[in-house]
This record gives structure tokens, C-alpha cells and sequence, in this order.
């Protein structure tokens, strides 16, 4: 096997497989994902309140891919919490990223808080849900002005824990937001969150498919938007991307780490191949790593540019 390890923030990673957030969403269930030998994993985004999440059901699959509005159905930063410091003990082989999202700047500096004592190796702040608006009617976080603060904010209290800020593609400018977010003190990118939101409608029943109407789309038919966005990204900011969306083959893989990926999310993938789409990714890259001569995987991080 080549050598598949990646530096990422100064922290390293085995490999560059990470378990996007929201896959799974038991906090203790993501050991699934390390033990079939995922490089880092991400935790379901934890909001102020537990929440239950939409109505079902909450993800349907399609021929390019997948449609989810799960609406951050999860435990709640107080149990949350609690659930991720057993779980950061417990789970020392793969570094773990925890996700937060919230709709007020207050609340996200709240969660913050919370978790900087539990010393994780990295936080992704989550400007980018597609199923939850804020009180003006769309996400925090999905324009400059109010990434850059969110951001700002953070980095005062966040000042020992790396942390990243996830980007939605549904914007018309993603590269200035991301931009804010680097000048504002951002460690690292992650893109892209889901597209849309999309649709899908069951011609029988004359409905749409999920409870919540819409949802984001995810799967391989969203790779190109992914490439597109990481390009972008990585001619404008010089901190490191973590470059997800439609990703289920090593060809894929190579694709978004030329276009600036550092390290690669693999989430839809694992609903139609399962956790063992890892070690696939882990051969087909290493055997092209050994065709084409290559040491290390940062040889190949933006060589499209
Ligand atoms: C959900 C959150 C996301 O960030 C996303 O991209 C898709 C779905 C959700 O929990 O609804």
C-alpha cells in the first residue's frame, strides 16, 4: 500500500477519508466508520436544543444519488456533550471533528464553548443546512458578512481547538465567503454541504417523496458542482480544504485533490457500497499513487490549477 497519510492542520490523518457529518447520527455509532478504517470522522451537527428532526421519511435515494432532510435530528449540546467526551476517550485512532450548527451567533458561541474543554482535534462550524432557516427565513452563514462574524466570534474563544467552516454550494459567490471565513480566523474549509435544496415527487401517489417536501441532494450527480466550488476555493484562500460531494470512486478522489482537496469526504458512497467503500478508495488510490510515481498525496493537491 502507498503511503496514504495527509497533515491537515498540523494534525494527521492515515488516511484522507473522512466521514462527512450527518451519515451517521448516534454520536457512539461513528465507531463504525473507524473501525472500517475511515481517516477522521465527523459527528451529526448538535444544535442548542434536542431535536427530533423532520417527519418521515427523511432520506430517499434516487438514480444519481440521494435526498435527505433529516433536520438535525440530534441529542442536544447538553447530552451531546457528554455522549462526545466518552466518545473522544474511547476513540483515539481516527481524529474526530465535531459539527456544530445554530441559527443565532449567540447560540453558536454557546456551543463553543461547550465543547473547547473537551479538547477535540478540530470543530466544523455547519453554515450550511439546507432544512433549517433561520427567523429571516434562510441559514446563518450563507453570505459573507454573517460567516465572517460567526467566525470572528469564534476564534476569540475557540483559540487551542482548529476549526473549520462547512460552505454551502447554494450561494452565488462561495469563494467570498470562504475568503471571509479565512480572514476572520478559520483553520480550514469544508465544501460542499448538500445542493439545492431539491425534490423529488412519487408520480403514484401524485406527493413529494420526503415528509419535509425538499431536502439536500447528495451523491455522485453533485461531484461537478463539489469540483467546481473546491477550485474556486482553493484560488482564493490559503488554508486547507476538506473538498466532499458526490465522491464514490477513486477516480473522484483524485479529481477534487487536484482541484485543491487536502482531504476528501466520502457520506452518500457508504449507503450504496457500505463502510468497506473505504478500503475500495484506499486500493484504487494506492495502486495510482504507484502508476504514476507519487510519494504523497499533497503532490497531487491542487495540480489542476
Ligand atoms: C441536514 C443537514 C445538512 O447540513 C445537510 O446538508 C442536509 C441535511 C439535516 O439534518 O436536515
Amino acid at each position: 500500500m502507498a503511503n496514504l497519510s495527509v497533515d491537515f492542520c498540523s494534525v494527521k490523518f492515515t488516511n484522507p477519508f473522512i466521514l462527512p457529518s450527518g451519515i451517521i447520527t448516534e454520536v457512539n455509532e461513528h465507531k463504525r466508520a473507524v473501525e472500517a478504517g475511515v481517516g477522521g470522522v465527523t459527528l451529526k451537527s448538535l444544535t442548542y436544543e434536542k431535536r427530533e428532526g423532520n417527519p418521515l421519511p427523511r432520506v430517499w435515494k434516487y438514480d444519481c444519488g440521494m435526498i435527505n432532510s433529516v433536520g438535525l435530528r440530534n441529542a442536544g449540546i447538553e447530552k451531546g456533550s457528554e455522549e462526545i467526551a466518552v466518545f473522544l476517550k474511547e476513540n483515539k485512532q481516527a481524529p474526530v471533528i465535531v459539527s456544530l450548527f445554530a441559527t443565532k451567533l449567540k447560540e453558536f458561541l454557546f456551543l463553543v464553548e461547550k465543547i473547547v474543554p473537551l479538547n477535540p482535534p478540530f470543530i466544523e462550524l455547519n453554515l450550511s443546512c439546507p432544512n433549517v432557516d433561520d427567523e429571516f427565513g434562510k441559514p446563518l452563514g450563507m453570505e459573507k458578512g454573517a460567516a465572517g462574524e460567526i467566525v470572528k466570534a469564534v476564534k476569540k474563544i475557540s483559540v487551542k481547538v482548529p476549526f473549520l467552516a462547512k460552505l454551502s454550494p447554494n450561494v452565488s459567490n462561495i469563494t467570498e465567503i470562504a475568503k471571509s471565513c479565512e480572514n476572520a480566523g478559520a483553520d480550514g474549509i469544508v465544501a460542499i454541504n448538500t445542493a439545492g435544496p431539491g425534490m423529488i415527487i412519487d408520480i403514484n401517489k401524485r406527493k413529494p417523496v420526503l415528509g419535509a417536501k425538499k431536502g439536500g441532494v447528495s451523491g455522485p450527480g453533485i461531484l461537478p458542482i463539489a469540483v467546481r466550488c473546491i477550485f474556486e476555493i482553493y484560488e482564493a484562500v490559503k488554508i486547507p480544504i476538506i473538498g466532499m460531494g458526490g465522491v464514490s470512486k477513486w477516480q473522484d478522489v483524485v479529481e477534487m485533490m487536484m482541484a485543491g482537496a487536502t482531504l476528501v469526504g466520502v457520506g452518500t458512497a457508504t449507503y450504496t457500497k457500505g463502510m468497506k467503500v473505504y478500503d475500495e478508495l484506499k486500493r484504487g488510490l494506492s495502486e495510482y499513487m504507484e502508476k504514476e510515481g507519487i510519494k504523497e498525496l499533497k503532490e497531487l493537491v491542487g495540480v489542476a490549477h
